[in-house]
Order: C-alpha cells, then structure tokens, then sequence
C-alpha cells in the first residue's frame, strides 16, 4: 500500500504511518529506555529491530521507520554524540572555527553505519510491513554541528552562512557525501524507502533555502532514485517550500500542518506523492476532535492515488497512547 502510494498508485484506502512512532509516548519505549541509553538503543541490533517494531505490533501501522536518529551521521563524521535527559542531543566540539571542517573526513559507510545495516537486515527477517530508512538533510545536520545542541533560531548557523558561504557549503557537501554513501548503504540493507527530514529548514529565507538546503535535497534525491528506491522529502517549512520541493521531483513531499492538504495536492504534479499533515499537537485533544478532522482530512483527500495519511511533524512524547489508537483505527475504518 506504502509502495504503491509511493507511485501514485495506489486504489485502496490511504496508507499511514506516523513520524518518531516508536518513541517516548510508548509504555514500552519507556520500559527498555530505563535500562539502556539512547545509543546503546541505535546501535544494538536486536534492541533497534525491537523498537522498529513496537508500533506496528501496537497500533498496526501501514509502515515502519528504522529505529535510530539523524545524528548518527555527525557521529560517524567525527563528532561525539550524546543524548542528555530534558535537554536533548549534544554534538562536541561544536564547529566553530573553518579548520574544523576542512578537518573533517567522510568515513566508510560500512565501517561507520555497520551497526545499522544490520538492524536493518533482521528488521526485515521480521517485519511484514514495509521499512522506511532515513536521514537527515545536510542542512539541518550542519545546524547541529554548529549550534552543538537544539537551538530554537539557529542564530550561529545562519551567521555563518552569510558571513562564509564558502565554507559553509564545504561543510554542507561533506555531510551530503557521507549521508549519500549512507543511505545506499541503507538501501543494499533492504529498506524499501527513504525519508529524508530537514527539520530545521523553515529558518531559512526563500533565496537561502535554495542555495544552501535545496541543492543538497535534489543530489541525495536523484543518487537514491538512481538505485530506484522511493524518497520523502520532509521538510520543516515544506508548504512554503512545497513547489520548489516538487520541482525536484522527489517521489513525495511530506507537508507540515500549516497547509490545506487539498489545496497544496492542487499545487503538486499529481506524478508526485503527498504526505501529512494532521497538527500532532491535536494528539494532546479530546477523541471527538481526532476523529473529526482525521475524517475531514481523508475526506478532501479521496480518490487521491497519492496520498500517505501522516502528521505534520513528529508525535510528541506527551501523546495519550489512545490517541495514537484512534487515530490509526479511524483510518483503516475508512470504507
Ligand atoms: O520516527 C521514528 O520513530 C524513528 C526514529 C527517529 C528518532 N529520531 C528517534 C529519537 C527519527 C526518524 C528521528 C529523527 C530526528 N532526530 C530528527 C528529524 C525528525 C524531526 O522530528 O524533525 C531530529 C531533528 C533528530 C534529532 C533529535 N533526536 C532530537 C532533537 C532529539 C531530542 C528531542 C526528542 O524528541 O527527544 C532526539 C532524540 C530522539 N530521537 C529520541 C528518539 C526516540 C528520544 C530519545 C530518548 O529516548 O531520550
């Protein structure tokens, strides 16, 4: 059904699966997260492969999306990462000096990512549904190279592309390098898609998004459909930026809430997919509401070949399991 969709192809009624779906707002999650750290988590087969699943055992969504984090890629390009309780993902050093990046070297797919190769390949010894790899965009992994943390602005990141934009384009084909040699990686592993995120680029002016993300997103775009594997793009921002997105001919363009879905599916070639895009916020509200604009949402959607039944960003952790329930029930009842 994911596949097909992916194609603009599919009959049935819209396929769904849900951004970080295998994550905090999970007993489960929770449970094992008490006994390991979040990157003993990514990097232990058996446990990632584990989680890959806990939401499709659960809740019966259409796909599943690999468990493990953007940031893995700044690790495996020098950086050390940790993961801090109430504060989030910490990259040291941060970049603050030009010679840090002209220092930084592209490593071996295999060599650095192995660990996910291989909770790829026993996901898919046991997973029914199809898997969806992912990364980051260059863009948004530059920014946290930079910031060194979460950073709700991006005030050095945006600093330093104005003021070098050079050397912030170094940087940003450095990470696209490893990312691209990453992915395949991925893909020889068995993933059956890939969804690249750019959490971050809804920062960006119209003329910067262009120069300093997009050209990243259409390189990783075409290496990944050469290998004739379906992408995502999902961007932070993605319905100001949908018609550039388009331009690129990625296999779908994953919206954020702000948009109207149909209008924006008016907008988008009807040979590209669309994903998204219910508020993850509404989550937190009664069941009357989740019922009400899920239906209004597959309602102005149907018919459409096209469409992939997600959020507009990831879930938050503070999601009443119910909600999760729900909502996916209140999709495959669609007749
Ligand atoms: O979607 C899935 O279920 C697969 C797993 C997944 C995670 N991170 C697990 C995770 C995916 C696809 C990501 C992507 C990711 N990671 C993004 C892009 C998606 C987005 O939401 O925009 C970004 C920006 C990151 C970086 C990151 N990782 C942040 C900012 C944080 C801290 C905030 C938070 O939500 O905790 C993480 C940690 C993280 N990544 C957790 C999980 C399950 C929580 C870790 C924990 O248990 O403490």
């Amino acid at each position: 059904m994911l596949l097909d969709a992916l194609h603009c192809q599919n009959h049935t009624r819209p396929p769904v699966w849900l951004m970080r779906q295998a994550g905090r707002y999970m007993p489960e999650y929770r449970q094992i997260r008490s006994r390991y750290s979040f990157l003993t988590m990514c990097k232990t087969p058996e446990l990632a492969a584990e989680i890959t699943a806990l939401p499709i055992n659960a809740f019966g969504m259409d796909a599943a999306i690999l468990f493990s984090d953007i940031l893995v890629v700044a690790e495996g390009l020098g950086f050390k990462l940790e993961f801090i309780d109430a504060e989030g993902p910490v990259l040291s050093p941060p970049i603050r000096e030009k010679k840090q990046i002209t220092d930084i070297q592209i490593p071996a797919a295999e060599e650095a990512f192995g660990y996910v190769a291989d909770a790829i390949r026993l996901i898919k010894q046991q997973l029914s549904v199809p898997l969806l790899g992912f990364a980051g965009a260059p863009f948004t992994v530059a920014s946290y190279m930079i910031e060194g943390r979460t950073s709700r602005d991006l005030k050095r990141t945006k600093e330093w592309l104005y003021r070098d934009p050079a050397g912030f384009h170094v940087l940003l084909d450095k990470i696209a390098a490893a990312t691209e040699a990453y992915l395949k990686m991925q893909v020889r592993a068995g993933v059956d898609a890939i969804q690249i995120f750019d959490s971050w680029a809804n920062v960006l002016a119209y003329r910067e998004f262009k120069e300093f993300s997009l050209k990243y997103l259409q390189r990783l775009s075409a290496a990944l459909q050469a290998e004739n594997v379906p992408v995502i793009l999902f961007c932070k921002g993605s319905s100001c930026f949908a018609k550039d997105l388009a331009a690129i001919t990625p296999n779908a363009i994953s919206l954020d809430w702000n948009c109207h879905l149909p209008s924006m599916r008016a907008a988008i070639p009807p040979t590209i997919a669309i994903q998204g895009n219910l508020d993850p916020y509404m989550l937190l509200g009664p069941a009357e509401t989740i019922v009400k604009q899920t239906q209004e949402l597959l309602q102005g959607m149907r018919g459409d070949k096209g469409y992939i039944f997600n959020l507009g960003h990831g879930i938050l952790p503070e999601t009443p399991v119910d909600s999760v329930r729900t909502l996916i029930n209140t999709i495959k009842n669609l007749s």
